[in-house]
């Protein structure tokens, strides 16, 4: 449908203003004749792969009424939030109610006092992470996707395969050429960066999803001089850190020499501290970025525009994580849901599937059995035993014939779901 706003004066097709906007001058005739949309945004799939999965879960429901849903496909929390960040919430409600302790407007960056609590919690790993280049967000699914706004659309990305959607749905939607680096069983689903391929932005996660791979400091070493002789900028994903068992693996890509002039680490509390429905993240952008432009400015710069900032009440919650307190019941919850990894895997090892992941991450990827398609085998377990996983191929083309398992159900519903895979 076309919405031009044409009169015909003397024969000829005069364009008019519309009402009740800027008043002045007519407008360019071709503003009215057709709004061109993001040409790029229509590269991506119907639906992004968790809404697909949900979509698909629903149908197998209305036909299945009576059979009971064994839910391990996205990776959403089931623990409720610990007494001592419910406790701050409130209080932090209660502070609202008052002149002396209301609070407007938050500051552009978050609030000092998270900030700082963020640092320390670096520090404590020691981690050198200054206060003043934590951005404080809503999540990083959210970051990862703004971050975009700071590149110009011709730069080329480097993505690891199977891949976490949201950097190849976003970096697809900004019209950036994506090159990817593949994940196999042979490298452990931790792809190395090749010298003779340039990339300009690399997305790191570790631990991984959706293989729960997770990178040693000698291969994050790697990517990190990769980077410095490409004059690339790593985007590291460390949003499953509080996961990692062994103290060897790293926590953050600053463990490594030379990561603060090349890279930028995105972080949040979803799964750390079970905040996927209260939402807080954290950006960590170091000055030290050297580039054409600072980062860090532009990220502020960024933020301060179009973003409202997280609110008082959720950032006095976040805080309250990073005290010892709060450390020692968020990992309460962890371990539970790391008890659940080693019960999906120990049920596949019993099979004889070979697995990835769920020692040092929360996901468990399995190669699906007789070289089976992903959504095939996603159909046969959710229709034989009402066990939802989340088909590999749906990261990517490298997780064709694997499929992942999220450790984030209940206790129950993974006994359940293991009883029936160690029997596949
Ligand atoms: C997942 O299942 O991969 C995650 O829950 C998605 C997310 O964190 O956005």
């Amino acid at each position: 449908m076309r919405h031009h706003r044409t009169v015909i004066q003397n024969g000829n097709a005069v364009p008019v203003p519309l009402p009740g906007r800027y008043p002045g001058p007519y407008f360019d005739i071709e503003r009215f004749d057709s709004m061109k949309v993001n040409h790029h945004a229509l590269e991506l799939e119907q639906n992004y792969l968790f809404s697909e999965v949900a979509k698909r879960i629903r149908a197998f429901q209305a036909e299945n009424p009576d059979k009971e849903l064994l839910k391990l496909s996205i990776g959403d929390v089931t623990r409720p939030l610990a007494k001592i960040i419910t406790d701050e919430i409130k209080a932090a409600a209660e502070d609202m109610a008052h002149a002396e302790t209301f609070h407007g407007y938050g500051a552009e960056q978050g609030e000092a006092f998270l900030r700082k609590a963020i640092a320390a919690y670096y520090h404590k790993r020691g981690i050198a992470v200054d206060a003043e280049d934590v951005f404080i967000s809503d999540g990083a699914k959210c970051d990862l996707g703004n971050l975009c706004d700071l590149f110009d659309a011709d730069n080329t990305v480097l993505l690891p395969n199977p891949v976490y959607p949201v950097y190849y749905d976003t970096s697809i939607m900004s019209g950036r050429r994506v090159i990817f680096g593949d994940g196999t069983k042979e490298n452990g689903f931790l792809p190395m960066p090749d010298p003779a391929v340039h990339a300009d932005i690399i997305y790191l996660c570790s631990p991984n999803n959706p293989t729960g791979a997770v990178y040693t400091k000698e291969q994050l070493a790697e990517w990190v001089a990769y980077a410095r002789e490409n004059g690339a900028l790593i985007l590291f994903d460390a949003a499953y850190e509080a996961y990692i068992r062994d103290p060897a693996l790293p926590h953050s890509i600053f463990e490594i020499e030379g990561a603060e002039t090349c890279a930028i680490e995105i972080n949040s509390l979803s799964k750390t501290a079970g905040f996927t429905g209260v939402r807080c993240g954290w950006t960590v952008v170091p000055r030290t970025l050297q580039f054409e432009a600072s980062l860090h400015d532009m990220w502020f710069r960024r933020m301060a525009t179009k973003y409202n900032g997280t609110s008082y009440i959720i950032q006095r919650a976040a805080a309250k994580v990073f005290t010892d307190e709060g450390i020692a019941a968020v990992h309460r919850d962890i371990d539970y849901y790391m008890e659940n990894a080693r019960i999906i895997k120990a049920a596949l090892t019993k099979a004889g599937i070979h697995s990835v992941g769920g020692e040092n991450a929360p996901y468990v990827w399995m190669e699906c059995p007789d070289h089976a398609d992903s959504w095939a085998f996603f159909d046969k377990l959710l229709y034989t035993y009402g066990i939802a996983g989340t088909p590999g191929v749906g990261f990517g083309t490298a997780g064709q014939g694997w499929l992942r398992f999220s450790s984030f159900g209940t206790r129950e519903t993974v006994e359940k779901a293991a009883a029936y895979l160690a029997a596949l």
